[in-house]
């Protein structure tokens, strides 16, 4: 081996220890189910909220077999809409966004949590196995009547 072997060797080895922080970050956020905040969901002008085409009237759509696209209104100080209802064993998409201010989005007693700002659309993707109630709540202080900002999610059989 001369120097210029080691030279490459440690190279390899500090693509491959980059490579491994990238993976250790993206299967954090998966397993645990924490919904990172980006643009994935797209952005929107929260003044047009209640003019946009899916928030105007939010609600679900099924778009597959077993596939459902879920838009959300959380806003001060409810959710729209709610009850939402989806069949056990589907693909839900949620699409939630905020015409007002700050608020959070997450299903209790699952991993889905998610912060909802205005002007952002959150995004995610979950499978509800068995079909049940679960609550809806807002995490973060929105105003005066956050703890009693609250909704519905039922999942058929
Ligand atoms: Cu909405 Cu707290």
């Amino acid at each position: 081996m001369n120097i210029h072997t080691y030279e490459k060797a440690w190279l390899i080895a500090a693509m491959l220890l980059i490579v491994g922080f990238i993976a250790t970050i993206t299967y954090g956020s998966i397993g645990l189910g924490i919904a990172m905040v980006d643009d994935e969901g797209g952005s929107i002008d929260p003044n047009e909220v209640f003019d946009h085409e899916e928030f105007s009237d939010p609600g679900v759509q099924q778009v597959g077999e077993d596939e459902y696209e879920v838009y959300v209104r959380a806003q001060t100080f409810t959710f729209v809409p709610s009850p939402i209802e989806v069949p056990a064993g589907s693909e839900v998409t949620f699409h939630v966004t905020s015409p007002d201010v700050i608020h959070g989005f997450s299903v209790v007693g699952t991993n889905v949590n998610t912060m909802v700002i205005p002007g952002e659309i959150s995004t995610m993707t979950v499978e509800f196995d068995e079909p049940g109630e679960y609550g809806l709540v807002c995490n973060e202080y929105c105003g005066p009547q956050h703890h009693e900002m609250s909704g519905q999610l039922i999942v058929t059989p």
